[in-house]
Order: C-alpha cells, then sequence, then structure tokens
C-alpha cells in the first residue's frame, strides 16, 4: 500500500512548490509520486464547484477517493489543497483510511501570504473583487496535531522540504 501526504495551508503557503520539491526528492530516489494539486484538480475533474464550504467539501471529497485508488495501488500520493477547514481534513483521512494518511500544515502568516500573492488572488480579494478566500474573509482552521506542522514563514524552503523527507524516511518502508 502506497500513503498520503496531504499538505495544506493558505494560499500562498507553498502546498504546490513543496509537493513538487517532495515528488523530485522522491524521484531521485526511485520512487514515483503522483500530485494531486487544487489548481489542476479544479481545472478538470472539479470544474463544476464554487468555492462555499460545501462545494469545497466536495471537492475535498473527490480529491481523497482519487488518493485512495492510487495509493491502493502503491503510490505515494501528494495532496496539495488549502482544506481550510478541520471537517475537510477529518474527511480525507477517513475517506483514504486504512492508508497511511499524514498531515502537513504548512503555516504562513497571512501577511506574509498577501506579500507572495502568487496568484494574484490577495490583492483581488482586499479590493473586494474576490470573496471566500480563507484568511481574508473566510475562515482557516489551524489544525491541533497535524502529523507535520513547517512555518514557511520562517523556515526556508530547503529546511522545509528537509522535514519532510526526515518524515518520510523514518517512516518502516521509506527509502
Ligand atoms: N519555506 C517555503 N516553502 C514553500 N514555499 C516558499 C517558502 N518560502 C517562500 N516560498 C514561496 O512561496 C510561494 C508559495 O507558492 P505556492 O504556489 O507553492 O503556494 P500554494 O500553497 O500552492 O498556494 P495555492 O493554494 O494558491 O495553490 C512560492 O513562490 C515559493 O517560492
Ligand atoms: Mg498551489
Amino acid at each position: 500500500m502506497g500513503r498520503v501526504y496531504w499538505f495544506y495551508g493558505l494560499s500562498g503557503a507553498g502546498k504546490t512548490t513543496l509537493a513538487t520539491g517532495f515528488a523530485a526528492w522522491l524521484k531521485a530516489r526511485g520512487v514515483t509520486a503522483v500530485i494531486l494539486d487544487g489548481d489542476q484538480l479544479r481545472s478538470g475533474v472539479c470544474k463544476d464547484l464554487g468555492f462555499s464550504s460545501e462545494e469545497r467539501l466536495e471537492n475535498i471529497r473527490r480529491a481523497a477517493e482519487i488518493a485512495k485508488l492510487l495509493a491502493r495501488q502503491g503510490n505515494i500520493v501528494l495532496a496539495a489543497l488549502m482544506s481550510p477547514e478541520t471537517s475537510m481534513r477529518r474527511i480525507a483521512r477517513e475517506i483514504t483510511s486504512p492508508v497511511p494518511f499524514y498531515e502537513v500544515y504548512l503555516e504562513c502568516a497571512v501577511e506574509v501570504c498577501v506579500k507572495r500573492d502568487t496568484k494574484g488572488l490577495y490583492s483581488k480579494a482586499l479590493s473586494k473583487s474576490l470573496t471566500d478566500l480563507p484568511g481574508i474573509d473566510r475562515r482557516f482552521d489551524p489544525p491541533s496535531c497535524p502529523d507535520l506542522h513547517l512555518t514557511t514563514h520562517s523556515t526556508t524552503y530547503a529546511g522545509c522540504l528537509e522535514e519532510i523527507c526526515i518524515h518520510y524516511a523514518s517512516l518502516p518502508d521509506g527509502t
């Protein structure tokens, strides 16, 4: 059986960046990882969904079902979705059970995300031309005990990646 790493955090926290870096690290060790990125899912499988809590939950549900299918075939799955509410992370874990599931919380201060503004979402949200952005006009529930908690506003990319790789290598069938 494979594993699921569920990267979550605010927009701009570094989910795509770190999932991509981790996949490359695994590839260099002969392990192929499958990335399930929120943006890519929303451009296809989840094209019909918006950004209400219900629709975000459905987005997560679909991602988790796909993650489970892939992990049961032996893949390491790196899901990178904002997953702002506690219930969303709980459902992802429940759906993927009994596949090993690791929550990777990427904490990043909202002011830093606003400064990064990698997609221009924050400037739109602050000027009110976009709504429902977690951290601005929608809640983000910080987790109480994620498997990994990385602070991407104060730890370098290399430092964050190293922690993820150490976690991977510390598990029984880690390579
Ligand atoms: N420690 C770090 N870890 C990850 N990314 C970092 C770090 N420090 C700075 N960055 C930068 O922050 C940005 C993170 O953008 P990224 O697209 O990965 O965020 P995201 O969480 O996937 O956002 P979204 O939810 O909008 O897809 C990148 O420009 C990256 O270079
Ligand atoms: Mg992303």
